[in-house]
């Protein structure tokens, strides 16, 4: 059984004292079986989230972007053993963002998974197809031509999360419906499953992103191959985060 992770990724949002007052006020009902919560603030706001955060070993704190190599002359960027030294436990890779507006490929966004493991951080590698390619029919060769460049360079003891971002979905209003996003889960499990064994695919989490909001979420997460989903814009606010969180619950 996978459980349910709910993930917000706050992009260039929340200076540290809307972290701090983010999580003053995240307060979702926690009695009964809880998903993991999961929150990607931006890097400067991440020791003020962290000394926010609930005490709660179901509540972790992750790094948008790092760069592939462990240290050096690079300006402006982060690395995987920083991030987990400051206490991330997970990385983004490949975010549709990072890949559409930063020029990142298929081959980055791997590296950085794999930086992101061997440091100790649970890559979350995102993948997705755009508008055009999902309207030329090639949304499924387009997802796995961005796994198989993960998969490439990940073995199967890695603990690894794909989160399917249709760019066209992302920050829209736009979602795929659950069973769009439900077959192009199907196909990314499959293909793991070729890679790394059925017994080892099942075991992973594929999350989905793309416009979720508090009146989405439980239709998305009542299907059996959405484990979890990935939160843009509704992760910014406690309640409505909150209201996500708990459509999570079994
Ligand atoms: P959105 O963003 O929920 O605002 O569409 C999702 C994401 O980019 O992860």
């Amino acid at each position: 059984m996978r459980k349910p992770v709910i993930a917000g990724n706050w992009k260039m949002h929340h200076a540290p004292e809307d972290a701090r007052r983010f999580f003053g006020a995240f307060r979702p009902s926690w009695s009964g079986a809880q998903p993991d919560i999961l929150i990607f603030p931006a890097a400067i706001s991440f020791a003020a989230a962290q000394a926010a955060l609930p005490d709660h070993p179901r509540v972790q704190l992750g790094v948008q972007n790092i760069h592939p190599e462990p240290h050096g002359a690079f300006t402006g960027e982060l690395s995987a053993p920083m991030a987990r030294a400051a206490g991330a436990t997970h990385a983004l890779a490949g975010h549709s963002e990072r890949r559409h507006l930063f020029g990142e490929s298929d081959r980055d966004a791997a590296a950085k998974a794999r930086a992101a493991a061997d440091a100790g951080l649970v890559p979350v590698l995102c993948v997705g197809e755009t508008l055009d390619e999902r309207k030329a029919g090639r949304a499924g060769e387009v997802i796995v031509r961005q796994l198989d460049a993960a998969l490439a360079v990940l073995t199967p003891e890695v603990d690894v999360m794909i989160a399917y971002e249709p760019v066209w979905a992302i920050g829209t209003g736009e979602t795929a419906t659950p069973s769009d996003a439900s077959g192009a889960h199907g196909i990314l499990r499959r293909r793991l499953a070729e890679a790394w064994g059925g017994e080892r695919a099942a075991r992973v989490r594929i999350l989905y992103g793309g416009s979720v909001n508090p009146r989405n979420a439980a239709r998305l997460l009542a299907s059996p191959d959405i484990d979890g989903v990935l939160v843009g814009g509704a992760s910014l606010d406690p309640d409505s985060f909150a209201r996500i969180a708990e459509a999570a619950r079994p």
